[in-house]
């Protein structure tokens, strides 16, 4: 199993010999590799199992950084990077060609983010490469928010995680973009749209997978458990399953069955979405690896990170 530890040293010892590392950051765990190495680069598809048409995030340590490996920067989007960068926002912007090709999957925008941790962002000034890195999950399967998460799946395929602790957001970054003069979203994510929107006014949301060549990722079914999933009224649901085991994921309030067959988690008692953010993924992988049959859900309000969430509970449930 790989070494878990907060030694930043020991980090860039691994990264600067091409290896590849898990990296704690703000939204989920990272799995790390010089993204100016294409040797390195290609192990982490290697150890996702990810397509090669799937690019790669490319994470740096700070503003200055971002003209080193982009032709140009969109003035619209400046006001987006001065608040959230460091934090849960990527943006898609024209690469230079120190970038490999290998790093965009051949796209010419490269995807830039500036990751909000402080064990991260200290390993990243210490480095002089940036880092591409995916969520450290296997292709498809649910993010990991802890290092156990990245342990079980990966753990014997990388020498070291870097230990940031239980990420405080839980979901993925929010990946923005510009075509036409116009503000695009990709990625619904840890940055909600309304605190995009509040910056930079109404964006025009294009996070659908088969008319969307610019963010291939966004496959239908992604960050999935291996068991079925439902998302509807739960109580219908429960009656429609009620020769299953089954696991709830509930939100704001419990469901509170008494039926023996049944578990349930709640994301937030009090209604957060940001609280069932956090605990979301960390929900998923607990009821799959439980004796149930099948997991049953509802969709949140779609006010803070409900959306992103959403998105994330259809992808899981589509087959
Ligand atoms: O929060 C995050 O963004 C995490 C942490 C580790 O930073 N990373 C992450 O990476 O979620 P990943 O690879 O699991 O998802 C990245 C998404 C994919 O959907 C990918 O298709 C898209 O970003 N993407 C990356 N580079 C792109 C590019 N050049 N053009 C379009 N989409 C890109
Ligand atoms: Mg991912």
């Amino acid at each position: 199993m790989a070494k878990i530890g907060s030694n930043i040293e020991k980090a860039a010892d691994w990264l600067k010999k091409g290896s590849v590392v898990s990296i704690p950051t703000e939204t989920v765990y990272g799995l790390a590799a010089n993204a100016l190495n294409e040797t390195a680069v290609l192990q982490i598809f290697d150890i996702k199992k990810r397509p090669s048409f799937d690019p790669l995030i490319v994470h740096i340590a700070s503003i200055n950084e971002i003209e080193k490996y982009t032709l140009s920067f969109p003035h619209t989007l400046k006001p987006l990077a001065d608040l959230y960068m460091p934090g849960p926002l990527t943006l898609l912007l024209p690469k230079k060609s120190i970038i490999p090709d290998l790093v965009t999957s051949g796209l010419d925008q490269v995807a830039i983010r500036i990751p909000k941790h402080p064990l991260t962002l200290a390993l990243l000034s210490s480095l002089d490469f940036p880092l591409a890195a995916p969520s450290a999950n296997p292709f498809g399967y649910i993010s990991p928010t802890s290092t156990a998460h990245v342990n079980q799946q990966l753990g014997k395929q990388i020498p070291y995680i870097l230990d940031g602790g239980d990420c405080s957001i839980g979901i993925e970054s929010t990946i923005i973009g510009v075509e036409n003069d116009e503000i695009i979203l990709y990625r619904l994510g840890g940055l909600s749209l309304n605190a995009i929107e509040s910056v930079v006014g109404k964006v025009q949301i294009n996070i659908n997978q088969s008319s969307n060549p610019k963010s291939p990722g966004q496959i239908k079914s992604h960050y999935a458990p291996k068991k079925p999933f439902y998302i509807g009224d739960i109580q219908e649901l429960i009656y429609q399953f009620r020769d299953k085991k089954v696991g709830i994921i509930s939100f704001g309030k419990n469901a509170n069955f008494k039926q023996q067959n049944i578990v349930e988690y709640n994301l937030s008692l009090v209604g957060d979405t940001y609280e069932a953010a956090q605990n979301l993924f960390g929900t998923m992988r607990i009821l799959d690896n439980s004796a149930i049959d099948i997991i049953v859900t509802d969709y949140l309000p779609e006010t803070g990170l409900g959306l992103a969430i959403n998105d994330r509970l259809q992808r899981a449930a589509a087959k």
